[in-house]
């Protein structure tokens, strides 16, 4: 079977700030196929499964500095800002930035900028990307975007970036394609992380979940 077209990358940024428009608060860059309710479940379980494996909630008096790498609305930022971390968020849809600076709360910036350009003048604890990577549709974007990520972590922080655990490359739709496991492995690790984990969601048996590495070089 022949693979979809595929968004070129200033299509799907166009993309993604039209459904930030046309869509509410947790569908836009929630899943289409669920109810708001049922999105509502879907973050309120995601940000539990980021506080887990960033270990926010047994130190909650040590601040971290986070990137959000494509926020959205900044649902997760949001929580993160409200438990008192500090955190940028960055996305390439400025509607979904607008929004955010409008609901967001005094611990946390937000930008509009792509993964691959964001050139922050420091360094992060811990860099999270929530279910971007896998639309980025150019496998060139793709690498620069998780170089420069990777390139964004301090020594001993985590990054953890959402894909589908997988053996195989795979595109779905047009503005969906999931990596293999190992192109994660081969890529971070000559960033100089190693692999700590993949935490899968286990949500309604999504395939999807974090791919965790931390900088030790
Ligand atoms: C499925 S939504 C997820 C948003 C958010 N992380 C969440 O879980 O609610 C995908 C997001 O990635 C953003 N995005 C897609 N490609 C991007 C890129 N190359 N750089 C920055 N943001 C990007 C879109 O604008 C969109 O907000």
């Amino acid at each position: 079977m022949s693979e979809p077209e595929v968004l070129g990358v200033d299509e799907a940024l166009k993309f993604w700030d039209r459904r930030h428009q046309v869509q509410g608060e947790l569908r836009s860059g929630g899943d289409l196929t669920y109810d708001h309710a049922t999105n509502e479940v879907f973050y309120a379980l995601r940000l539990g499964r980021l506080i887990d494996i960033l270990d926010l909630a047994t130190a909650p008096v040590w601040q971290r500095h986070l990137l959000d790498a494509g926020c959205g609305k900044g649902f997760f930022a949001r929580g993160m800002g409200r438990f008192g971390h500090v955190v940028d968020g960055i996305d390439g849809s400025p509607h979904a930035i607008e929004e955010c600076r409008s609901l967001g709360g005094p611990n946390e910036t937000y930008e509009v900028s792509t993964l691959a350009a964001w050139a922050p003048a420091h360094q992060y604890d811990a860099v999270y990307s929530v279910d971007v990577a896998f639309h980025i549709m150019d496998d060139d974007v793709w690498a620069a975007s998780m170089r420069n990520l990777a390139s964004l972590v301090k020594l001993g922080g985590q990054l953890l970036v959402v894909d589908h655990v997988t053996d195989a490359d795979k595109v779905w739709q047009n503005y969906q394609k999931t990596r293999a496991y190992s192109s994660y492995d081969a890529l971070l690790t000559g960033e100089g992380l190693s692999r700590t984990g993949f935490v899968q969601y286990g949500f309604l048996g999504s395939p999807a979940g974090f791919h965790v590495f931390t900088r030790d070089a």
